[in-house]
């Protein structure tokens, strides 16, 4: 690991100029330099470096980084490697960071581990390709399902010999501990073998005896597990077994497929969904590299945000069966909560995308996924509208159904237009389905949205001193609601300033105030946390959720990490947003020293966001509710009408707060 003053050192000494100039050549624009963009042809320059802020920005692509992602970008390195390169470039010497002997041992299991790991995928291909029984059998399978040389050694595919532990054998004549052959799930500890004690030769047999072997890899494209098949048609033996969880394999985490697709993903803007290895192997094969399968479990939150990395469209290709059914029920709530586009894509005959493919040529698949993809909300309608054309009492317990999908999307917009086609398709009022999709959202925003801050007494609301700040910040009710400003606003000053320390004050549990010091980023933290507010925005929430992630791990992210960050959506958005708003407001200019009336300033504009942004989360659900009020039955009534009431009143608390902050 390099550590961080290190890093600090090499981004400082590594001018952009400097860097950029050894690839590029520049011509001087005032105080910025202007060159042909290396990263898409042009003939004309708009490829622009400012020195004084340290970053380049392309006009043409929209490219925009500092030193550092350059280097990556253009060189394909990763982070570190990247820092490396400019470590040698500038002479600085590199110490990678003294790790205590607790995480030297972890890290040198990971590693004895992982090399484990690599030897039995070279084990397992060399038994396919070199002995009889290897090639007969393990290859003769793989050439049976039309799998091309090409392609099996693309994914390394391999076999383990039908016998009680031909590779645990191997793997210890060939020096690896039978510690670590058990630690990865490659062999099994007999029951002979006594718990804590040493593992020996005797105690350790091999799991995947007689299977065709596809090796799972990492972001990194090291083995981190496999998936073992039968060759057998017998059904009570597993098709699949695959590696346990272990210190390298975090099934939840890892994809099949993502190490080999990423880039196509990125490239295309687009990635598939299946079930199974051999349909991420048979779309490969057909020309298709955008491709992932969760592997060994049905899809999880985690993979679904290592996919949203790369792209927000997401095709999910699952099986026709009861089980393929079954999972996209499951998955595609979650993808859509996650802000993915989902759409759907069916195989005729209960095909799936391996056996469709061996179907047809390589075009015609191509072709028939091309046209035959569709979204998944209005797949869904067509779907109900034809099944329940007349059965008016089928078709309202089915319409929940769709209702309770659109409510899942957060982004207003979307959400609205989902709302108007489906009441289309399905020939139903566009405010009945407006209605019961606000009913869902209403209980899923948490009950009594607090604002624990707001809701206090006299004397905390004195405690918000008169300062100025712009006008208009006070919330018209005929305003479309949108929350861009203030979310845009709030990870400006959490990126800029979040390590400026501010005086907040706080209650004991006898309810005594005192005063405490945190950061801004953290009082930023608390004040979403507390009324559980979250951004609409997905990749403001990405960056939201990363910054938080660092500082639970008691790290503080600066703005280097987020315009060094490795999603380039990310860094050029700091870039473009963060770095060209570094100033507190048009009258105190920022140089990286906060002066204490600036504090104090800081502290107001993050008060004034925050009461803006809550108050305008008020105006939303008080606008639900009113909706809601209209359909209301007459014991609903009251209870709505109350909610109003309770909303109304905190917005009112909030606004004055607002006031104060603004006007005076
Ligand atoms: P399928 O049963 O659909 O298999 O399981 P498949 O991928 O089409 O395999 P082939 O074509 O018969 O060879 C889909 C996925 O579910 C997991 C595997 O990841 C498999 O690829 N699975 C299935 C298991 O982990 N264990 C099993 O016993 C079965
Ligand atoms: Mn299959």
């Amino acid at each position: 690991m390099i550590p961080k003053v290190t890093v600090d050192k090499i981004i400082e000494t590594a001018r952009v100029e400097e860097v950029l100039g050894d690839f590029i050549t520049f011509k001087k624009r005032g105080v910025n330099l202007l060159g042909l963009c290396p990263f898409h042809g042009e003939k004309t320059p708009s490829f622009t470096v400012s020195p004084v802020k340290g970053i380049y920005k392309c006009f043409g692509c929209g490219k925009a980084g500092n030193s550092v992602n350059f280097i990556m970008e253009h060189l394909q390195l990763t982070y570190p490697e990247a820092l490396k390169w400019l470590a040698n470039k500038y002479g600085i010497e590199v110490i990678e960071r003294e790790i205590t002997p607790e995480e030297k041992e972890k890290q040198t299991e990971r590693e004895s581990m992982l090399i484990v790991m690599q030897y039995a995928q070279r084990y397992f291909t060399e038994i396919m390709t070199t002995t009889d029984e290897g090639k007969s059998v393990g290859l003769g399978y793989f050439k049976q399902r039309e799998l091309s040389d090409a392609i099996i050694q693309k994914f390394q595919l391999g076999y383990s010999l039908e016998e009680r532990n031909a590779f645990t054998q191997a793997a210890v004549k060939a020096g690896y501990q039978p510690k670590y052959l058990a630690k990865t799930g490659m062999s099994i500890l007999s029951n002979k073998y006594i718990e804590g004690a040493e593992v020996k030769v005797t105690d350790v047999f091999d799991r995947y005896a007689g299977r065709v072997m596809f090796p799972i890899q990492d972001d990194g494209g090291r083995v981190v597990a496999f998936g073992g098949r039968t060759l057998t048609n017998d059904k009570k033996i597993a098709k699949y077994i695959n590696s346990p969880e272990t210190d390298i394999y975090n099934k939840s985490k890892i994809l099949y497929g993502l190490w080999l697709g990423k880039k196509t993903i990125q490239q295309n803007d687009a990635c598939y969904l299946v079930e199974g290895y051999m349909d991420v192997i048979a779309m490969h094969q057909a020309g298709i590299e955008n491709v992932v399968a969760s592997s060994g479990t049905s899809l999880t939150i985690e993979q679904i945000k290592a996919i949203h990395r790369f792209t927000k469209n997401i095709i999910v290709l699952y099986d026709g069966d009861e089980a393929g059914q079954k999972a996209s029920n499951r998955a595609i709530p979650l993808l859509l909560e996650e802000g993915m586009n989902v759409r759907l894509l069916f195989f005729p005959n209960n095909d799936d995308p391996d056996s469709f493919s061996r179907k047809v040529t390589n075009q015609e698949f191509k072709d028939y996924i091309a046209n035959n993809t569709q979204d998944f909300l209005y797949f869904k309608a067509k779907k109900l509208n034809s099944e329940t054309k007349n059965n008016p009492i089928k078709k309202a317990t089915v319409i929940k159904d769709i209702v309770d999908s659109i409510a899942l999307i957060h982004d207003n917009i979307i959400r609205s237009i989902y709302v108007k086609e489906c009441s289309s398709i399905m020939d139903l009022e566009e405010s009945i389905l407006q209605q019961e999709v606000n009913k869902i959202r209403r209980k899923t925003i948490k009950k009594g949205i607090t604002l624990s801050g707001v809701e206090g007494t006299e004397e905390t609301q004195n405690t918000i001193t008169p300062f100025e700040v712009e006008e208009n910040v006070k919330i018209k009710e005929t305003e479309v609601l949108n929350f861009d400003a203030e979310e845009k606003e709030l990870l400006r000053l959490l990126l800029a300033f979040g390590n400026a320390l501010v005086t907040i004050e706080a209650e004991n549990e006898e309810l005594e105030k005192y005063d405490v010091e945190i950061t801004l980023g953290e009082y930023i933290f608390f004040e979403l946390m507390r009324d559980d507010i979250k951004f609409e925005n997905p990749m403001y929430v990405q960056i939201y959720d990363e910054y938080v992630n660092e500082l639970s791990n008691q790290r503080l992210p600066n703005l280097n990490y987020f315009s060094n960050h490795h999603n380039p959506l990310i860094s050029s958005f700091v870039i473009n947003y963060v770095h060209s708003n570094y100033e507190l407001s048009k009258k105190w200019k920022l140089h990286g020293v906060i002066i204490p009336e600036e504090i104090q300033l800081l502290k107001k504009l993050t008060q004034t966001t925050l009461f803006s942004y809550k108050a305008r989360k008020l105006t939303q659900i008080i606008n639900e509710s009113q909706q809601l009020l209209k359909t209301a039955h007459n014991n609903e009534d009251e209870i709505i009408l109350k909610q109003i009431q309770h909303f109304n009143a905190l917005k009112g608390r909030v606004n004055k707060l607002l006031g104060r902050v603004v006007i005076k």
